[in-house]
């Protein structure tokens, strides 16, 4: 009995995986003896691993470095031959509104697709709240719960349920050029006035175009920039009840002042800033023109590396600075997974979550993607000391960050913040504009 034979009578075959596997088996056969052109092979075989796998679908925004999530999925599906993911490519998570847009479209039809989701961490009690996320509670042990930082797993349950699985944690950092200052015989700043004479000093040396790269961009990370200054200086956009408005008050009202003064009073941004989110903000750093970033943790691989980045061995990485009243703050952020709700293929999704969400999957995002993993287990491990020390060293900044608002009306509350801070950093009518945003936030967090 031929080896087709014996796999046929051994497998409950459906009269699709029939027709599929003698498809796939012909065009193998005449692929070998050269009667059939390539592409129609190829589609032959496709048909015949799609008909033999359930097929499952993950939407997810694009995250790049050393390697991609279409290439880490991609060894999902090399990894077994059960289940064929497709990916469903977002735009990148800079692209915040847009991502989270496309997820709106998707889980709001409720078609069962995207099978498995990525979320960022703000969008959580909205997606429950809809009902569009599936609970995980029955699929993960106490166990099993207990390997994630509580803090990340706690941000993953709205309402009593387990709606996400912790993926990564993001927060802002400061990138400084190790070789400048010590050129100019200046520590690592820890305050931001601290900040603005080094970046100063090192402008009206000639050493650096640009003091300090940030983003000022009306998108999603100008409120992150927003909650790290405000934070930084002891105000809130929200107090501790999550309805009372913080943003006019003296500590917030300052620090916006300052993200402001930073183009132009003390000069150490350029306007452009205001235009830039992560990937133009990122640019003149590793490009060599620029003294300071404040980034995420993804920047690190790619400015160490000689193929991305003219500054390689001198990239310093440390707390953000804080004003003098107050402490260093680092935004959270991080995207968790989910799964639909309408799935039609629960376990092959399950099993796709649980290899996405293992300790060897988060090792390699954070080795090859720069994003920190959410189990402490592979955190602290000796394999992630080696490749990105860094994230060891700044744990305190990871584990202690401050979360944006909680509310399922994020969308909105982001939206208001945005127009709102955007205007601020432009006109510099700071007062006015932080009075707009108290009104909007008071009638939707009410
Ligand atoms: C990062 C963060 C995410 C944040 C986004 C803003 O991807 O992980 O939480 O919303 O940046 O651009």
């Amino acid at each position: 009995m031929s080896d087709s034979n014996d796999r046929e009578s051994k497998t409950a075959w459906k009269p699709a995986h029939r027709i599929a596997r003698r498809q796939f088996l012909k065009a193998t056969a005449l692929a070998a003896g050269g009667l059939l052109a390539a592409p129609a092979v190829l589609r032959h075989i496709e048909v015949a691993q799609a008909a033999d796998r359930t097929e499952i679908s993950f939407a997810s925004a694009k995250f790049f470095g050393k390697s991609t999530v279409a290439q880490v999925v991609e060894a999902f599906n090399q990894s077994q031959g059960k289940i064929l993911v497709k990916y469903d490519e977002l735009p990148p998570p800079s692209a915040s509104t847009e991502v989270h847009q496309g997820l709106v479209q998707r889980l709001a039809k409720k078609d069962g697709t995207p099978d498995v989701f990525t979320q960022d961490v703000v969008w959580i009690a909205e997606f429950a709240g809809a009902g569009w996320a599936l609970p995980l509670d029955e699929y993960v042990s106490a166990d099993e719960a207990g390997q994630y930082f509580p803090g990340v797993l706690a941000a993953c349950r709205w309402n009593g349920k387990l709606t996400a699985l912790p993926w990564f944690v993001d927060s802002g950092m400061l990138y400084y050029r190790t070789d400048l200052l010590k050129e100019i015989g200046a520590g690592v700043p820890e305050t931001w006035d601290q900040l603005v004479a080094a970046a100063q000093a090192l402008m009206k040396a000639g050493k650096a175009k640009i003091g300090f790269s940030w983003q000022a961009k009306q998108a999603e990370v100008l409120i992150c920039d927003l909650v790290e200054f405000v934070t930084s200086n002891g105000g809130a956009i929200l107090g501790p009840d999550g309805k009372t408005v913080e943003i006019t008050k003296p500590a917030a009202v300052e620090a916006v002042q300052f993200m402001y003064d930073t183009i132009a009073k003390h000069k150490i941004s350029p306007p452009d800033v205001r235009s830039w989110d992560e990937e133009p903000s990122r640019a003149p750093f590793t490009g060599g023109d620029a003294a300071f970033l404040r980034n995420w943790s993804y920047v690190h691989p790619i400015a160490e590396d000689p193929k991305s980045s003219s500054i390689a061995g001198k990239v310093g990485v440390a707390p953000l600075p804080h004003f003098a009243k107050g402490k260093s703050a680092a935004c959270l952020g991080g995207y968790q997974y989910g799964v639909n709700a309408a799935t039609k293929n629960r376990d092959a999704a399950i099993e796709f979550l649980k290899w996405l969400s293992s300790p060897e999957t988060q090792l390699r995002f954070a080795v090859e993607l720069g994003l920190a993993p959410s189990r402490p287990g592979v955190f602290d491990s000796a394999e992630l000391g080696k490749a990105q020390p860094f994230m060891q060293t700044l744990k305190p900044v990871f584990v202690g960050a401050t979360a944006r608002p909680v509310t399922p009306k994020y969308a909105q509350v982001t939206l208001a913040l945005q127009s709102a801070v955007s205007k601020a950093v432009t006109h510099g009518n700071v007062a006015e504009a932080l009075g707009e945003a108290r009104r909007k936030l008071e009638q939707i967090v009410a």
